[in-house]
């Protein structure tokens, strides 16, 4: 029997579980049209608001490289080196929804068999603004969209009730989910960031929500490097910069480690897995920790902006992997790996000493001594 590539993801029939994520490859119709002709499963929108957007003056992404032979790390010392990032501080789509509704429209009718998710994002601190969450996702289902991605994860919002400022507040990642769910005849998915200290509690509470999958990761909070010479940041304007996301292979590690986290937790649970994938190898830690599909942003902007070479390689990477293994579907390998991530005092000692995770019984840390009184 052969390999079959397809996939089903919270009900979703995917030709392959290969998405690009909402970013500048999915910023157009021209783009997604690309995208599908390349060969992509799906593309999740970039993200798409009622709020008005400006960015900034400048350049709004750079990539980071490892120059081994000059010992640098820079964006702006050439493109000689091994790619290590992509930075940025774009904000969400800078068009508005009455510019993606008829597009919408047009790509699901040219394109029936793809996938097309639309991320969407608005406010949180009032009910005006839980509104805005059910007109965008009324308007993007009824063009044809096949289901939502919730942006609750943008690191560089000032606003407190936006972006990653929801990611980070459990109750209101239930509540937007909720509000989102009640419309939604669609799937919903939600979007987290990595910057919380347990994105279980996040992700629990986007589930509790109602939300039929949770994505990681959104890119890293993280600021440009200062540039020895000159003492400016590698990017800025008018010397100033501000807090933006990390991206690209310098992130995989940490996003598989949130990734490992939340699929440990919720074993049932549908994810999908962003960060740090460029080939079939990166790809393959997520779905072997459990993943359903993968989505890939940085790799794709350096390869002609939508990835027609990414989406190819990993198509046969994932093709050839599972010829020589012998699997037939996706779900023959999905989770193979994911309970090999135990507790510490879980990994074997040299000797058949125990280690009690630095509780008392290991021997350095004496219990308290009681208050005498
Ligand atoms: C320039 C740029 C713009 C992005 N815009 C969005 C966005 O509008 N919405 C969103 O959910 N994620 C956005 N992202 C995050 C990506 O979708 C993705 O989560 C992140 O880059 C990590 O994937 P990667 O390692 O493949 O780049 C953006 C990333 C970049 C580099």
């Amino acid at each position: 029997m052969g390999v079959d590539l397809s996939v089903s993801f919270t009900g979703i029939r995917f030709n392959n579980p290969f998405l690009l994520s909402s970013a500048p490859p999915t910023e157009s119709e021209s783009n997604i049209t690309r995208a599908f002709e390349a060969g992509w499963g799906g593309v999740v929108t970039k993200t798409i608001g009622l709020h008005p957007v400006v960015n900034v003056a400048g350049p709004k992404t750079k990539f980071l490289r490892a120059n081994t032979e000059a010992g640098t790390l820079s964006m702006n010392k050439g493109r000689a080196g091994a790619l290590h990032s992509s930075w940025n501080w774009e904000l969400i789509s800078d068009k508005t929804l009455d510019w993606w509704a008829p597009r919408i429209r047009r790509i699901k009718q040219a394109f029936p068999d793809r996938v097309l998710i639309a991320s969407i994002m608005a406010g949180s601190g009032s009910d005006r603004e839980l509104d805005h969450w059910r007109t965008l996702a009324r308007v993007c289902q009824d063009e044809g969209a096949d289901g939502f991605e919730l942006n609750l994860s943008c690191p560089h919002m000032d606003r407190a009730d936006m972006g990653s400022n929801i990611g980070k507040d459990q109750k209101l990642c239930s509540v937007v989910t909720q509000v989102v769910k009640e419309v939604a005849r669609v799937p919903v998915w939600a979007k987290l960031t990595p910057s919380t200290t347990d994105i279980v509690v996040e992700a629990g509470a986007a589930f509790r929500g109602g939300a039929d999958a949770v994505v990681s990761s959104n890119t890293y909070p993280s600021l440009p490097l200062i540039d020895p010479d000159t003492l400016e940041f590698e990017m800025n304007v008018d010397g100033l910069v501000s807090s933006g996301g990390l991206g690209g292979p310098a992130i995989l590690p940490q996003s598989i480690a949130k990734m490992a986290q939340m699929t440990r937790a919720f074993p049932d649970g549908s994810f999908s897995g962003i960060g740090g994938i460029s080939d079939f190898s990166q790809a393959l830690n997520y779905f072997l920790l459990g993943c359903g599909t993968v989505q890939v942003c940085t790799a794709a902007m350096l390869d002609h902006a939508v990835g027609p070479n990414v989406i190819k390689t990993l198509v046969a990477g994932m093709r050839e992997f599972m010829e020589k293994r012998e699997y037939q579907r996706l779900e023959d390998f999905r989770g193979l790996r994911r309970d090999r991530v135990v507790s510490h005092s879980e990994i074997r000692r040299p000797d058949d000493s125990g280690y009690q995770g630095g509780y008392e019984a290991e021997g350095y840390a004496p219990p308290p001594v009681p208050a005498r009184g």
